[in-house]
């Protein structure tokens, strides 16, 4: 049997309907003027807003708290470099033979192509890893349970996060990643996720011109 310890939940704040709606606003403000950059200034960040912002990746929610997750920050200018090379090696077979005409014609708006000049110009990129099972400090392996949803909830925290923080982002998907294990010599139990550039918009950085849903197209309400 085992034996569950529990504490007091003392951090919940309540608040009353107007404020709720004042923050709710508040918080949509802010966060639907993220935008994914694709240029960026070569202009450091501060390793400390860094690291808040992955400790607040790690509050996520996730399965079985196993925080299936590891994050790799590479400020590191031949690492980077490593990196686009092999990313644009990839990217090329995918825009020339892997994409299907459809998923091509998904990507025309965003003018996105096989040149990855943002992975050596943005001053810092982490790569996210979801783990298959996790080594525990006594060497003993233990399943994780939804890694990729709790790795896909601790992302959004994350680029929330950043965004909160000052910083401009963008989702870096190269298919298949699996080279990221070899660059940044990751053991074969941890999965690529996703690879997160991160910095400041370059002076006249631009972005699609893409459309938001609006409510009545994401959501239903069953009363
Ligand atoms: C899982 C995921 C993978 C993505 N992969 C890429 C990518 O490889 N290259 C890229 O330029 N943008 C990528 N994006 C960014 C999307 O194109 C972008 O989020 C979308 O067009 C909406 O634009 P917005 O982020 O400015 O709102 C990805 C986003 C997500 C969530």
């Amino acid at each position: 049997m085992t034996n569950p310890k529990f504490i007091p939940y003392t951090d919940f704040e309540l608040l009353n309907e107007k404020e709720m709606l004042k923050r709710s606003k508040e918080f949509y403000d802010k966060i639907k003027k993220r935008r994914t950059i694709r240029h960026f200034s070569n202009k450091k960040i501060p390793i400390d807003v860094i690291k808040n912002c992955l400790l607040a990746a790690g509050t996520a929610p996730n399965g079985a708290n196993m925080q299936p997750w590891s994050f790799v920050v590479i400020t590191n200018k031949t690492i980077k470099k490593e990196i686009r090379i092999e990313a644009e090696k990839k990217e090329k077979i995918f825009y020339t033979t892997r994409a299907t005409k459809e998923w091509l014609e998904a990507l025309e708006p965003l003018g996105t192509d096989e040149h990855k000049d943002y992975l050596e110009e943005a001053p810092c990129l982490i790569a996210i890893f979801s783990k298959k099972i996790d080594i525990l400090p006594n060497g003993k392996k233990v399943k994780q349970y939804y890694a990729q949803e709790s790795v896909g909830i601790a992302t959004g925290f994350l680029i929330a996060a950043l965004h909160n923080a000052g910083l401009a982002t963008l989702t870096h998907t190269p298919s298949p990643m699996g080279f990221l294990n070899k660059i940044l010599n990751r053991p074969e139990y941890e999965r690529p996720f996703l690879l997160l550039v991160l910095g400041y918009p370059s002076e006249n950085a631009e972005v699609p011109n893409i459309r938001k849903k609006p409510l009545n197209e994401i959501a239903d309400f069953i009363e």
